[in-house]
């Protein structure tokens, strides 16, 4: 099974961003934590990381056909981008929505998820291991 995990904008700086919130940990850490959990439940993984609203677009888009399963962590657009919501819509390929924070408890404008209208499962709140959950779901 083929799963393209996504991040989002801001992502990147992680370990550096706000590490009361997201963790002192680096991306290069997210991205091998979610490699080696792929590797122990037999899922073949991609990763893609973007600040860009039409690249995330455009990497949904090249998904169809191609992918089992999206991961989409999509950080800051999640409270903003029909465009994201669309374009999962437009390639059907089931979606688990993944939040290292908990958005449910934080400020007003991050309660709102265009993702979660198409997503399958959102997680919110277990850190990194919230990406395991969802390639579980997969799995
Ligand atoms: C985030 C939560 C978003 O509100 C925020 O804009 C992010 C990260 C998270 O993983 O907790 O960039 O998606």
């Amino acid at each position: 099974m083929k799963i393209l995990v996504i991040n989002g904008p801001n992502l990147n700086m992680l370990g550096i961003r706000e590490p009361d919130i997201y963790g002192k940990q680096d991306f290069a850490s997210l991205e091998k934590y979610i490699r080696d959990c792929a590797s122990e439940l037999s899922l073949s993984v991609s990763l893609f990381q973007s600040n860009h609203e039409g690249e995330i677009v455009d990497v949904i888009q090249s998904a169809y056909g191609v992918y089992d399963g999206i991961v989409i962590n999509p950080a800051a657009y999640t409270h903003t981008s029909v465009a994201i919501l669309d374009a999962l819509k437009a390639v059907g390929i089931p979606t688990v929505e993944v939040h290292l924070s908990d958005i449910s408890t934080r400020e007003a404008f991050r309660q709102h998820s265009y993702v979660s209208l198409v997503a399958k499962k959102t997680i919110c709140g277990l850190g990194f291991e919230g990406y395991r959950k969802a390639l579980e779901f997969f799995a």
